[in-house]
């Protein structure tokens, strides 16, 4: 009988657009919105982020993505029997990306759903893939980040537009004799609605209230500092493990401060912390497979290496998922 699931491909993508902070500065100036490269790299460490062309979706950065994962597992398209989507961001209001995705990937059949856990999504989806493999429900999912935030940007926002990027990331999960996942834990608490969200919605035909990100940046910060370390240290007490057997962190890419400082917390150098946020921003729901499959594909993370995967986000929601590489 299978006990558990194992990441046995990834895959990742950006679109081609890539947007240093001295191109955003320069584009907001001619909009009166006054920032610099020096401020956003001594804020939140980033450097420059991708933005999808206007016709683009996340339903295609998805595609992209999950084509390389199944390239890397070995696994063909026709073979998956699960396909579950993080997005905030996505193609329509329904059906889901993952639909969409599923029919872009020319298969039809298996159950296809989206997450929405916001910067947290790719956790969760990656926790309900584990369970239904571990229920015998799917033996091989794709469970794949997929966003584009520049969507849902106030360009007229300096604390916000800064911040956020465009891609997705995608992993193969396998039904397997040996762990893979190892832990997961899974939190959230609805009154910080206000803390970090996108209010607008769709009724009667037009978009009822502001369709663009709001966020207080310090309350977030502050937040997930804390929740991040609890949540760590929850799936590490689960799995019965400590600190010292964390290989890799793989923090949610929001801010470099918040990833030095959950490092910190949990005696780990930053020497063993995955870093995209440099070079990707906040891709939300994407941003731990994108940083996942980078590392990967660089030789940093090896098979049998043990990582933590922590997400935090709009809900407020929050989560960690040990396992072996
Ligand atoms: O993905 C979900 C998770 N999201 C996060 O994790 C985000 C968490 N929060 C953060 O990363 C940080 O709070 C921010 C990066 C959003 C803001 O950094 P901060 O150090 O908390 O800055 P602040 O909000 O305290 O603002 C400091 C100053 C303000 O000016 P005054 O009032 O001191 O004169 C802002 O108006 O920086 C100003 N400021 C800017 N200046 C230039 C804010 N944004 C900008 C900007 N360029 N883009």
């Amino acid at each position: 009988m299978t006990t558990y699931s194992r990441i046995t491909g990834t895959g990742s993508y950006l679109p081609p657009r890539r947007v240093t902070n001295a191109d955003l500065a320069a584009e907001l100036a001619a909009r009166g919105v006054e920032t610099s490269d020096q401020w956003i790299v001594e804020r939140t460490g980033i450097r420059a982020r991708h933005f999808a062309a206007p016709d683009v979706t996340a339903s295609d950065l998805a595609a992209h993505a999950s084509r390389q994962a199944l390239e890397a597992a070995g696994v063909a398209a026709k073979d998956i029997d699960l396909i579950i989507v993080a997005t905030s961001t996505p193609d329509m209001v329904f059906p889901s990306a993952a639909c969409i995705l599923q029919a872009k990937l020319g298969i039809a059949g298996c159950p296809a759903f989206d997450v929405q856990a916001v910067c947290s999504g790719f956790v969760y989806a990656l926790t309900i893939a584990d369970s239904m493999i571990k229920t015998g429900a799917a033996s091989k999912a794709l469970v794949i980040g997929a966003e584009v935030f520049s969507r849902i940007l106030d360009f007229n926002d300096r604390t916000t537009c800064v911040l956020f990027g465009d891609g997705a990331g995608a992993v193969v999960l396998e039904a397997s004799d040996t762990p893979g996942i190892l832990s997961s834990d899974l939190h959230a608490d609805g009154k910080h609605v206000g803390m970090l969200c996108v209010p607008g919605t769709v009724s009667g035909g037009k978009v009822l209230g502001d369709p663009l990100l709001k966020m207080d940046g310090q309350a977030v910060f502050k937040l997930a500092v804390g929740v991040l370390e609890d949540a760590a240290r929850a799936a590490l007490a689960k799995a019965g493990k400590t600190d010292a057997d964390i290989d890799w962190l793989i923090p949610h890419q929001a801010n470099i401060r918040i990833m030095t400082s959950t490092a910190k917390k949990l005696k780990l150098p930053m020497e063993k912390v995955v870093v995209t946020v440099d070079q990707h921003g906040n891709t939300s729901a994407a941003s731990i497979p994108l940083a996942l499959d980078s590392a990967v594909r660089s030789g940093k993370i090896r098979k049998g290496d043990t990582l933590m995967l922590e997400g935090v986000g709009g809900g407020f929601t929050w989560g960690a998922v040990l396992l072996d590489f």
